[in-house]
């Protein structure tokens, strides 16, 4: 079975992710799209994005980057993304309830992995907002859209926003 690597993320206009290590917008619907999609799913992330969330998400197989952490309860810690790739890789290739390695952030981890990515998650953020970490340029030529789906700013979501998934041709 192909195994896939992708990437979920949240981006503005202007390719802002986060901003002082945080999320820069509540989208509440957005993160049960995020808790949805990931469940029963390896989630790869840098340390910092971990701190950014607190804790290892449940359901799922939490796989962390870094150099200076090494070991999390509830989580595996990988001294370097290719080591944190290979090791879930094996789990794929081992057992079949998993055949998905879900790129979950930070910017230092998209920008590593996008060359090996056959998907993306983009959750396409209709602002221009301030922020300190950004998502790369994706040229899109090289990808197809699979689906897309539109919501509409309200009190539980700060900006309109479009769900899409590409696959790479
Ligand atoms: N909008 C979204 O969808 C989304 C998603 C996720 C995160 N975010 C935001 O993004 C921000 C965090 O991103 P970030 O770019 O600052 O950090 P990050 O990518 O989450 O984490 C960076 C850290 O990961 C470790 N790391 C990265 N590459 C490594 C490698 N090749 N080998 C070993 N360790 C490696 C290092 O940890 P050590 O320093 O411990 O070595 C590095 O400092 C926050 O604002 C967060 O809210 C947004």
């Amino acid at each position: 079975m192909k195994i896939i690597i992708s990437h979920v993320v949240a981006l503005s206009n202007n390719n802002v992710i986060g901003k002082d290590n945080k999320l820069p917008w509540n989208l509440r619907t957005d993160l049960k799209h995020f808790k949805e999609y990931t469940t029963n799913k390896i989630i790869l992330m840098g340390r910092k994005t971990f701190e950014s969330i607190g804790k290892p998400l449940p359901n799922r197989l939490n796989f962390i980057v870094s150099t200076k952490i090494t070991d999390i309860k509830g989580a595996r810690v990988f001294k370097s993304t290719q080591n944190g790739i290979n090791a879930a890789m094996s789990i794929c290739n081992e057992d079949k309830q998993y055949n998905e390695i879900v790129i979950i952030g930070g910017g230092y981890l998209f920008r590593e992995t996008l060359q090996i990515t056959n998907k993306l998650v983009l959750t396409k953020v209709d602002c221009e907002i301030e922020g300190d970490v950004f998502y790369p340029d994706v040229d899109l030529i090289e990808w197809r859209e699979k689906s897309t789906k539109s919501f509409v700013k309200d009190s539980n979501n700060d900006y309109d926003f479009v769900v899409k998934e590409y696959e790479r041709f």
